[in-house]
């Protein structure tokens, strides 16, 4: 279950939200939406990121927070579920959003082979990440660049939370959802 920062500001999309959790019972799958999509965008904007990636679309949810924090950002993001790509392109749609925001569909290890390094900024919102997706995560940020990483409390998350502590290689705070969600720099 995910924290709920939604209290702390208006959401202006929280019908997103609200969807991701009513298709999640309906659909009996892994689509919790990321409680904090405000912090998101305020990161988007903070790092004044031009390239975002997503790995977790769901809905479109945090896409759309990521995107709407820096109106000069594009975000690539990515989700193999094709009912889920199928709503979250509506719903980007809906947003105004479609000019940049692009869902590529496919599971990461296949899209991620296919994309330009150069990211300014990762978002890691599928399950946890494993060692490889952080090895890959890696190669396509930026010196310098920003990952996000969510669901590092999971058993899964163990691995990659103890690499994310490397100061030789990542800079690392736990700033978001109680400490579950981390904020790196890649060094
Ligand atoms: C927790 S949800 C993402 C929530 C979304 N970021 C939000 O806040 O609304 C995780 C999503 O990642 C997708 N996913 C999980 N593992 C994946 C993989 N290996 N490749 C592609 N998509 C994956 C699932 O289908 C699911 O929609």
């Amino acid at each position: 279950m995910k924290a709920d920062n939604r209290q702390l500001g208006s959401d202006p999309f929280g019908a997103i939200y609200d969807q991701t959790d009513r298709h999640r019972r309906q659909h009996g799958c892994w689509a919790y939406p990321f409680g904090d999509g405000r912090a998101l965008g305020t990161l988007a904007a903070a790092t004044g990121a031009a390239r975002i990636l997503e790995l977790g679309t769901a809905l479109g949810y945090t896409s759309c927070w990521l995107a709407y924090g820096n109106p000069m950002a594009r975000v690539d993001t990515i989700e193999r579920d094709p009912e889920h790509v199928r709503l979250a392109r509506q719903n980007i749609a809906d947003a105004g959003l479609s000019d940049r925001v692009t869902v590529h569909a496919g599971s990461f290890d296949e899209v991620l082979a296919t994309l330009e390094p150069g990211y300014d900024l990762a978002f890691f919102d599928g399950y946890a990440p494993t060692p490889g997706d952080l090895d890959a995560l890696r190669a396509l940020l930026r010196p310098r660049g920003v990952l996000i990483a969510a669901n590092l409390d999971l058993d899964r998350g163990r691995t990659v939370r103890a690499a994310l502590a490397d100061e030789a290689r990542w800079l690392t705070a736990p700033l978001l959802e109680g400490g579950r969600t981390t904020v790196s720099v890649a060094i």
